[in-house]
């Protein structure tokens, strides 16, 4: 037995995962654990839990791979200090970050307490292991370009190359200070949403407005001949200052990151509680339009380069879903697979795969669903259920058992098209940001007033935010323009404009939605529930969004039942069993 422990430490989204003989055992985010979004630190926690669920010790794993190389690109490093003399608190929070790094072996011991450790230490680049984590878990047998777009770490921004069988041979990158994922973060905070993983809002924002700046910023960002980019530094901060990898108590912490010349080129930034006007509407519809004008660009050379159809994509950018969604539209590239932690956890996973093909590899893995986190069986629900009983009798609610799995989702698809609330929680949580039905909050998507309910009773968001549907994999052809396999969420795809009247709830304004195709063989009882709706509504679709409020998506049962008491959800299934709110 080969057992490697992958791990995403001292950047956001602290995960880890546990790779036995080349197959996905465990996969987790740290911050499901701690409860803290976006945790930054070591992710002791994930780790625990992965080797419980294999059943395994700290003395059986063989190999620690981390997606963290300080020696990687270390000329290029040294090149930039020299040339460029950056403030001597930059260079003193690398040497800070890279010497926290250099322990991995003393944090296990530390978190295991004394347990003995045999394992070997191996050190991925960190664009290698985006790359690896997508490409060698992809289903592609045929070889495929690779590429990694991404905020910086191990000193670049970008990394593309070709996947052919169990290895990838990396091409080139795009070094720091340029970077696709800087320029979108900087100019999210110059909109005025200046917290870790505020990007969503500006892609949400972005089909409200016009690209009526896209002129001003394509002199922000300027496209290479080579298919690269590079950033204009006049209107950007990172280059003079430490600026990134920044966390405190865990929690990832930014720098402001664009310049005074950025106002001086757009206009004054907004403030976080100033109100949103159709000029920022028109200033993220531009902000968005030029992200993909330089995606697209690196996408279409490097397919004139190789001439590949099958393309996988990672790293944080690779998390713009609505970009990911124009991919067969604005190139030649014919399939496409984002794995479903694409962003930094992700790394976790593909230092894993990278070390595992080191070794030689063997029969390619596919990850074909998010389902590696923790799970908890009836008895565990009970007993909740039981010590809390109090509480929830309190809260006006009835508690049944529902053993057969025919009742328990006809009663939940019949709860959910009149219109309640339901809290979802079954099986594996899920690996990666989004909820696909394992820890999800479900209503009803044909109603066009289920945003305003669900923003009143518990996620209290920006109304310009969409929610999204998970649709049969069977229907996606008759809802959608594309069929495709999106079992993800990572693309976004147009709604047919006849069948947009009947799902409002799910449709954003310019008629896309951001799709979950609900495969039979991988999540059956979930397939089951929607299939269910269907006989009621005649819609294979139900409006799905992360089970949590203001926190990371809940983990245990013990999460879920706390966010239904304090919320205003009407329903909650836990495993077998329902609670739910009577109404007076
Ligand atoms: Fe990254």
């Amino acid at each position: 037995m080969t057992a490697i422990i992958g791990i995403n430490a001292y950047h956001s989204d602290s995960a880890a995962c546990l790779v036995v003989d080349g197959k996905l055992v465990a996969a987790a985010e740290e911050e499901r654990f701690r409860r803290i979004k976006h945790w930054a630190g070591f992710p002791s926690e994930a780790i625990h839990y992965c080797l419980a669920e294999a059943g395994i010790r700290l003395g059986d794993v063989d190999y620690v791979a981390i997606n963290q190389d300080a020696g990687a690109n270390i000329w290029r490093k040294v090149a930039y200090m020299v040339t460029r003399r950056p403030d001597l608190s930059m260079v003193l929070d690398r040497i800070r970050n890279k010497r926290e790094r250099a322990g991995v072996a003393d944090e296990l011991k530390r978190a295991f307490h004394g347990e003995t450790l045999k394992a070997e230490v191996r050190h991925v680049e960190h664009h290698l292991a985006h790359l690896a984590s997508a490409y060698l878990v992809s289903p592609f047998e045929e070889d495929s370009v690779a590429i990694s777009v991404d905020g910086f770490g191990d000193f670049a921004s970008a990394a593309w190359g070709v996947g052919k069988g169990s290895r990838i041979e990396v091409e080139d990158r795009v070094y720091f200070p340029h970077s696709l994922g800087i320029f979108y973060m900087a100019l999210t905070q110059y909109l005025g949403f200046p917290s870790w993983g505020d990007e969503y809002k500006v892609m949400g924002l972005a089909p409200y407005g016009q690209p009526n700046f896209l002129k001003e910023l394509r002199n922000v960002v300027h496209l290479q001949n080579d298919g690269t980019f590079r950033l204009n530094l006049d209107f950007f901060r990172h280059h003079l200052e430490k600026s990134e990898d920044e966390w405190e108590n865990g929690e990832p912490r930014v720098k402001s990151l664009f310049s005074r010349s950025l106002e001086e080129l757009l206009g004054p930034a907004r403030k976080r509680n100033d109100e949103l006007t159709q000029r920022h509407r028109d200033l993220a519809r531009s902000i968005q339009a030029m992200y993909e004008e330089a995606f697209f660009h690196l996408l279409n050379r490097l397919h004139e380069r190789h001439g590949l159809e099958t393309l996988t994509l990672a790293g944080g950018c690779a998390m713009n879903s609505v970009a990911n969604g124009k991919v067969y539209r604005n190139t030649p590239f014919k399939k496409l697979y984002v794995q479903s932690a694409a962003g930094d956890a992700g790394g976790a996973i593909g230092a894993a795969y990278a070390v595992w093909s080191e070794l030689g590899g063997g029969e390619r893995f596919h990850m074909e669903h998010a389902y590696w986190g923790p799970q908890y069986d009836d008895a565990y629900i009970a007993k909740l259920l039981e010590s809390e009983k109090i509480a929830v009798g309190e809260a006006g609610c009835s508690v049944r058992c529902v053993s057969d799995e025919g009742d328990l989702v006809r009663e939940t698809a019949d709860a959910i098209s009149q219109g309640l609330v339901v809290g979802w929680f079954q099986g594996r949580m899920e690996w990666g940001p989004r909820a696909l039905g394992n820890r999800s909050i479900l209503a009803d998507p044909r109603r066009s007033d289920m945003k305003d309910i669900l923003n009143l009773k518990i996620k209290r968001r920006e109304s310009f935010r969409p929610f999204a549907p998970s649709i049969q994999r069977e229907y996606v052809g008759e809802w959608f323009e594309t069929e495709d396999e999106v079992p993800f969420m990572m693309q976004v795809y147009q709604i047919r404009s006849e069948r947009r009247p009947d799902i409002p709830a799910v449709a954003h304004v310019d008629g896309s939605g951001r799709l979950q195709t609900v495969h039979r063989h991988s999540n059956p009882r979930y397939w089951r529930l929607i299939e269910c709706f269907r006989g009621l509504t005649g819609v294979p679709i139900l409006l799905n969004t992360s089970f949590n409020e203001n926190e990371p998506v809940v983990c245990r049962p013990e999460e879920a039942l706390d966010c239904f008491l304090r919320t205003k959800m009407d329903v909650l299934v836990l495993g077998n069993w329902i609670v739910r709110r009577i109404k007076l």
